[in-house]
């Protein structure tokens, strides 16, 4: 073992988890986030947490409407997807601008990309402050699935996008 710098953390966890989080904007339309800090917090009630930058326009509006879908995009929009991760809702508008095809979502009112392995519909439950980061305590509360879709992950810390492969399996 040897000493490493901290930043180097992230790089030695890739490949990470990847969430395209999915908000409602003013005008209804959907705002984009690439995000990799989240995860199950627990499992009985089922809560998902998620951390985001406090300059963040997606914690805006998932405080201003309760409401995110935290979706996983696959492999088709590996490109676009990074780039939701670039710039934010405030400025651009990412789905339009990066030619994400959205789908509806059954019971919610936010869309999510056509191109998902996983879509989950949850309501906000709490925020925790941490440092430069709020942390979003989400209930699940429906989850949809196309297992046939490749997932994304983030690689090289948070470097690019692409799918993880199993060494095990060859
Ligand atoms: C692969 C990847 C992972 C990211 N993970 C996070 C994260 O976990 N938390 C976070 O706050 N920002 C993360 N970002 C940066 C945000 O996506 C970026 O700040 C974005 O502009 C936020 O958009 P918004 O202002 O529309 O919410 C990540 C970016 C990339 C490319």
């Amino acid at each position: 073992m040897k000493p490493i710098d901290l930043g180097e953390i992230a790089i030695l966890t890739s490949p990470n988890p990847v969430t395209l989080v999915c908000t409602e904007l003013p005008d209804g339309d959907t705002n984009l986030a690439a995000i990799s800090w989240w995860t199950f917090v627990s499992y009985e009630p089922a809560l998902l947490g998620i951390a985001m930058l406090k300059t963040g326009y997606s914690g805006e509006r998932l405080m201003a409407t309760g409401r995110c879908l935290l979706t996983v995009p696959s492999v088709e929009i590996a490109g676009p997807a990074f780039r939701c991760g670039t710039v934010s809702g405030r400025d651009k508008k990412k789905a339009a601008g990066f030619g994400i095809e959205l789908q509806a979502v059954e019971g919610s009112k936010i869309q999510a990309p056509l191109h998902s392995r996983l879509i989950v519909d949850c309501a906000l439950q709490e925020r925790i402050e941490t440092g430069d980061h709020y942390f979003y305590i989400c209930r699940p509360e429906r989850a949809f699935a196309d297992e046939g879709k490749v997932g994304l992950f983030a690689w090289n810390g948070y470097g690019y996008l692409a799918p993880a492969i199993r060494a095990d399996k060859g």
